[in-house]
């Protein structure tokens, strides 16, 4: 019973932290930095705290490389509806994938000790939108 009430308490924290991290502000921390190059993965997330909660390397991030400018179009009409909830843009941004290059380590590595490396590429962005403006990163295509 003790253990159950305390698993409830889990979850509803682990809700809230998710709630947390969707929203437009958020959105553009994460994942939008005009102009940024592959080599810059490793300054780019440490500089702006970007970890799997409570405080572990996130494995894996991607970074739209255009003006911000760009970006809320996707969901304002420059996008179509793509699966459960999401919106894929009609447009291709210049993006960067992140990859966690010292994710195996044991013990594992912890922030701000994360290492990336980058690939850049060309592809649809897959978000969520909420009042016309991208919440959620989900993924490229
Ligand atoms: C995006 O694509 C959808 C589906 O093809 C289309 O209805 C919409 O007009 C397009 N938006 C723009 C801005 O081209
Ligand atoms: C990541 O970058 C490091 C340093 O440049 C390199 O030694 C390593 O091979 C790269 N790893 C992958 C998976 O590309």
């Amino acid at each position: 019973m003790k253990s159950s009430i305390f698993a409830g308490v889990l979850l509803v924290s682990a809700s809230l932290v998710s709630v947390e991290g969707q929203s437009w502000v958020e959105f553009q921390q994460k994942h939008i930095n005009a102009g940024m190059t592959p080599d810059k993965c490793t300054k780019v997330i440490t500089d702006r705290k970007i970890v799997t909660p409570p405080n572990r390397c996130k494995v894996f991030n991607t970074f739209i490389t255009q003006n911000v400018n760009a970006v809320p179009a996707v969901c304002a009409g420059g996008g179509t509806l793509y699966g459960n909830g999401y919106t894929i843009s009609n447009a291709t941004f210049n993006i960067i994938d992140c990859t966690q290059q010292n994710q195996n380590q044991v013990p594992p590595v912890v922030p701000p000790k994360c290492l990336y490396n980058g690939t850049a590429s060309t592809k649809r962005i897959i978000v969520r939108c909420e009042k016309k403006k991208p919440v959620h990163f989900h993924g490229t295509k």
